[in-house]
């Protein structure tokens, strides 16, 4: 029994705002932010939220896969920029889509998340307990970014990317997940500072630090190490695959990638150059995209592959 994606949704928010756009409220310019991340648009949220752009990727997905929400067991979301505290971002899909039946829960892997949420559907699979299941990534970063830091709020985006999957025959061919938390602190958001009777801070908010350069040193190290770990275990080479999708950070990081590997970067598709980094709902969108596109045959083989805070990085090669 493997666990296989039979469709797919996305949902990014209404307003385009390009690096020219960007370029009127701070100093920066579409030759510093393309040249060194890829990125030339980005979509930021008006009245959309997590939630309700997550509402939307799931009906595209299970009207894509042809599921009905009653037929959904288990619903996971990665995501670091719920709406709520509580209830989870899922809890929020599954009243809406009218999934009665599914099990709901969030979980917190920032750029791995959606790889995360897989996996963690995966192993439900694989024990026998659940068939069917809705896994998703979903962010509004903005909304965690200060607007006066040039040098992170440039590189991201909103949006959510969904993923119906089933337990059959073919799908998921090998997973490899891993953690750091020791190097945590080079891309962090403090949630609230402890505010009760005894202990009264500020009310500051909290926004996204990055070391981009330490980001950078741990994507090129250990994306192509997860990757040649599932592919060693699947049997297969990377002439075996036909597409490597992976987080939209950084075309560099991309690059780079691709160059360690000894891979064509044609074989790596790109949605960062219009949707910027979305965190969780990078990898998801992107396979949407492709799918949507046509581009995906049964039979093909897929690695998928996230990495991020935490620090956290999670790979998988799949049978389409
Ligand atoms: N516009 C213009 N100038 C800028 C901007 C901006 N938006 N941001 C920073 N600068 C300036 C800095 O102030 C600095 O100026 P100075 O030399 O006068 O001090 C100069 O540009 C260089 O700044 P650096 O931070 O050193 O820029 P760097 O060349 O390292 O590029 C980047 C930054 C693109 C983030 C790079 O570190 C990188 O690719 N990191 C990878 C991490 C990444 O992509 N993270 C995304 C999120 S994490 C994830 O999803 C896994």
């Amino acid at each position: 029994m493997r666990t296989r994606i039979i469709g797919t949704g996305s949902c990014l928010p209404e307003t385009v705002v390009t690096n020219d756009d960007l370029s009127k409220i701070m100093d920066t310019s579409d030759e510093w932010i393309s040249s060194r991340t890829g990125i030339r648009e980005r979509r930021l949220v008006k009245d959309e939220t997590t939630a309700s752009m997550s509402i939307e990727a799931a009906r595209r997905a299970l009207e894509d896969a042809k599921v009905s929400a009653q037929d959904i067991d288990l619903i996971i979301v990665g995501t670091i920029t719920g709406d709520y505290v509580t209830p989870s971002t899922a809890c929020e899909v599954q009243a809406a889509i009218g999934a009665d039946k599914a099990v709901a829960f969030d979980v917190n892997a920032a750029c791995s998340g959606f790889m995360f949420a897989l996996h963690t559907a995966d192993a439900y699979f694989k024990a026998g307990i659940y068939k069917t299941a809705l896994v998703l990534g979903a962010e509004t970063l903005s909304k965690i970014m200060d607007w006066n830091d040039r040098s992170t709020c440039v590189l991201f985006g909103d949006g959510a990317g969904a993923a119906v999957l089933r337990a059959e025959e073919t799908g998921i061919l090998a997973y490899d997940q891993g953690s750091d938390g020791a190097k945590g602190m080079v891309l962090a958001c403090k949630n609230r500072l402890n505010n009760n009777p005894l202990v009264q801070n500020p009310k500051d908010l909290q926004y996204t630090y990055m070391d981009g350069q330490e980001v950078y040193k741990f994507a090129v190290t250990t994306v192509p190490a997860s990757i040649n770990k599932v592919l060693n275990e699947a049997g297969l080479s990377v002439e075996d695959i036909d597409y490597f999708a992976l987080h939209q950070a950084n075309i560099r990081i991309i690059q780079s990638v691709a160059k360690r590997l000894k891979v064509s970067e044609d074989k790596f598709p790109i949605s960062l150059d219009h949707c910027g980094n979305i965190s969780a709902g990078s990898v998801p969108i992107l396979l949407d995209e492709i799918n949507k596109k046509g581009m995906l045959k049964p039979g093909m083989k897929i690695v998928l592959s996230g990495f991020g805070a935490g620090l956290t990085w999670g790979s998988a090669v799949i049978e389409w």
